[in-house]
């Protein structure tokens, strides 16, 4: 039973993220997913001091995405499994890497696929080609026609942005993607079609409650946590938000949203400004290897896609869902926990 505080109308969330617990407790009676998460190339422009997708093993290798992986599934590898996700339910496709979407040829056909198959794409992306003069307006109109939710790194005033993604001059691009994507439309919906991603972290903190405001006054979904622990972030470090700063950032969000915006919400993790409400876990990420994992935390496998088909590792992964899952996020609880001192008492006051 999908027991996740309804902080706020689903409404409030973004396209694609905005099941209420009604259609997650429906879609788990029926056994149906409801995300797939998927990749396009591991090819990047950036280099993320906190990337995920970087294997934890060569975790400050800086070419790392400098090229495609040996081995990535080739397109109708890559539709093949939107058509297996559809067949099991799956509601949304999002994009979350594991480069940069829009830098590979592919991700258009994966979107166009996705959309034929009746699922709402989201897609994740730093924001460089969106902001690029001369490709930027004819890929977001081809979106926008394709009706898919945008969401665009954002980590505060440009040189804090700079120096976090290792890339002079990727604010500017990203601030002409985002005026772009508004030009268009993609904030004049609801729920809105445009999101901005950023993490509480050290580098970060600061920034995070001028974040929410100005996502709020924009009609602009905020997705902004703490670090997945995967890839770079694997393990806690002091880069990290400690408890204490993490209670603090989501204790005053609350407050803004509560006295400067009349949304009272429970300000729980992980979702600043939206409480308990992840429905991602409610699916199955498949790498660009084809590797299954319950989630981009990566706590659970599956095996391979080439090996196993999804519907075997979907009726495997249903049973603990149906029992257990509550919107709340165990990858980033077990992080914490990971950490000195971390009680279950102490965690259960913010997951
Ligand atoms: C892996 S990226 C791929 C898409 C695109 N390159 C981008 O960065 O937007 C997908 C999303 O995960 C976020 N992300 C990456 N590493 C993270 C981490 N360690 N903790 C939390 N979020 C992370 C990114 O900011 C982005 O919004
Ligand atoms: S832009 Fe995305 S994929 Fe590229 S390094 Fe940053 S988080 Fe990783």
């Amino acid at each position: 039973m999908y027991t996740g505080l309804e902080d706020l109308d689903a409404s409030t969330r973004m396209r694609g993220w905005n099941h209420d617990s009604a259609s997650c407790n429906d879609a788990l009676a029926r056994g149906e997913m409801l995300h797939l998460l998927a990749e396009t190339t591991n090819r990047c422009d950036f280099d993320c001091e906190y990337c995920y997708t970087v294997e934890a093993t060569v975790a400050q290798d800086a070419g790392f995405h400098g090229q495609p992986l040996p081995g990535e599934l080739v397109l109708h590898e890559r539709l093949a499994l939107i058509d297996a996700a559809a067949a099991l339910g799956a509601k949304t496709y999002d994009i979350v890497g594991a480069g940069e979407p829009l830098i590979d040829p592919l991700c258009m056909p994966q979107v166009e696929h996705a959309v034929a198959c009746g699922l709402q794409p989201v897609v994740f992306t730093n924001g460089s080609v969106l902001g690029s003069a001369r490709r930027g307006r004819a890929v977001a109109e081809r979106l926008w026609e394709l009706g898919t939710t945008v969401v665009v790194k954002h980590h505060g005033p440009a040189e804090v942005h700079d120096r976090i993604v290792r890339r002079a001059g990727a604010a500017d691009r990203r601030d002409r993607a985002i005026a772009l994507l508004m030009e268009i439309g993609f904030n004049s919906t609801r729920p809105t079609r445009l999101g901005i991603d950023n993490i509480v972290y050290q580098a970060t903190l600061p920034w995070i409650p001028d974040c929410l405001r100005w996502c709020r006054r924009n009609n602009v979904y905020l997705a902004c946590s703490s670090f997945i622990p995967s890839g770079r972030t694997r393990k806690a470090t002091e880069t990290a938000a400690s408890w204490e700063e993490l209670e603090a950032v989501f204790a005053e969000c609350r407050r803004i949203d509560e006295t400067e915006f009349g949304l009272p919400h429970s300000a729980r993790m992980p979702f600043v400004g939206f409480g308990r409400a992840c429905t991602q876990y409610l699916g199955l990420y498949v790498t660009i290897l084809g590797t299954a994992h319950g989630c981009v935390g990566k706590m659970e496998s599956y095996g391979n896609v080439r090996d196993r088909a999804l519907a075997e590792m979907w009726a495997e992964r249903l049973p603990p869902l149906r029992s257990s899952f509550n919107g709340g996020c165990l990858p980033r609880r077990s992080f914490y926990a990971a950490a000195d001192g971390m009680s279950n008492a102490r965690l259960d006051k913010l997951f």
